[in-house]
């Protein structure tokens, strides 16, 4: 087993769809049973309670995200899976870098901004809604990233400036001590010509833009979401273009090469949106039906799943106590 660390950080915020299941999910899992990294895999849940104010709400999230991952194939044996406010080395840490982080980095961090720019553009004052954890949400991230040291980093496009972020506040810090202490983590962002799977209005699949299909829904219901996607009126016998269309652009997220050949060839020879439909429905479901068996049996079982979290927790506090005890040393508040 490799040394190196390959870390990565999962907001609860309810049941994943199935966008973060082929982006995120699947990906970090395939990398971790490669054996060429250490996984290290948490739930970030002290970045959720920066939007998430309802303790039963937060419980639960983090039970269904947990579940959700094991049930994709996480192997708790091979990645060390555990939550982010089990770790109070974390948020000493944070606090450490929160005094290497210059004020300006986190004005320009895309997620501030968004929320400046649009209080502005609805006559706002700038700052309504934005709490002190929006603000220095790179900071945390940063101090989950470092208090292990990790290599690598798999996260979507939309993290890439978090996790320059974090090279840039382990720069200043090993500047500040003339050492090279903390490695500079890279980011891992999931190649591949298909990078963002689509949702019900075709536009990327997201929870904020309400056009998601969670990944576990029971098989019926998966059935009708699919059934709902628009199509137009071309008839049942007309030729119609793959490339030209959400539901192949869907089925090939979820089948083989072979397969997008022969539907493919339905398409142009004319295929009835309802078969065309069938078509994507049977390789979804194909990938998910195992994953839903598997989460309903652990959903069922809220201790094991509690159990796996705190062993995870026990594992990495051996190596974060350690790393937080050189830090203190080096800032000079331990001798
Ligand atoms: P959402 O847009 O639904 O709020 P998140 O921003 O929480 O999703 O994304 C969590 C992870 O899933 C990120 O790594 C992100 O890049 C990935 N992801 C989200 N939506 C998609 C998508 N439609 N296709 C591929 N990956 C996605
Ligand atoms: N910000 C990440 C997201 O929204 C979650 C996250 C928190 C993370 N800490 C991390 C990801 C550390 C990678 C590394 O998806």
């Amino acid at each position: 087993m490799s040394s190196k660390i390959c870390l990565t950080g999962i907001k609860p915020t309810g049941m994943p769809h199935l966008g973060n299941y082929m982006g995120a999910i699947k990906p970090a899992i395939d990398t971790a049973n490669k054996g060429e990294f250490k996984g290290y895999y948490f739930i970030a849940d002290y970045h959720s309670l920066i939007t998430i104010h309802d303790g039963n709400q937060l419980r639960s999230d983090i039970r269904e995200v947990a579940a959700a991952w094991l049930a994709s194939g996480l192997d708790p044996k091979k990645v060390v899976l555990y939550k982010q406010s089990d770790i109070p080395e974390i948020l000493e840490l944070n606090w450490i870098l929160n005094c290497f982080t210059a004020k300006g980095l986190m004005n320009r961090a895309h997620a501030y901004k968004a929320s400046v720019q649009s209080n502005t553009e609805a006559g706002r004052d700038e700052d309504q809604g934005v709490n002190l954890g929006l603000f220095t949400y790179p900071i945390l991230m940063a101090a989950d990233i470092l208090h292990i040291n990790s290599d690598i980093v798999p996260v979507g496009e939309d993290q890439l400036q978090h996790i320059e972020i974090a090279r840039d506040i382990a720069s200043s810090f090993n500047h500040s001590y003339k050492k090279d202490f903390f490695n500079l983590p890279k980011a891992i962002i999931a190649d591949g010509e298909n990078k963002l799977l689509p949702g019900l209005d075709g536009r990327k699949m997201s929870k904020s833009y309400n056009n998601h299909i969670p990944l576990l829904l029971p098989e019926k219901k998966l059935q009708k979401t699919i059934n709902k996607i628009v199509t137009d009126s071309t008839g049942p016998e007309e030729a119609k273009d793959p490339n030209d269309s959400l539901i192949f652009d869907m089925y090939k997220f979820f089948s083989s090469k072979e397969e997008q050949n022969e539907l493919a060839k339905r398409f142009r020879d004319g295929i009835g949106w309802g078969h065309a439909k069938a078509e994507l429905f049977n390789v979804v479901n194909r990938e998910v039906a195992p994953i839903r068996a598997e989460y309903e049996k652990l959903l069922a079982d809220p201790g094991y799943i509690d159990s796996v979290l705190k062993d995870g927790a026990d594992s990495v506090r051996e190596i974060s106590s350690r790393k937080l005890l050189e830090i203190k040393k080096i800032i000079g508040v331990s001798s």
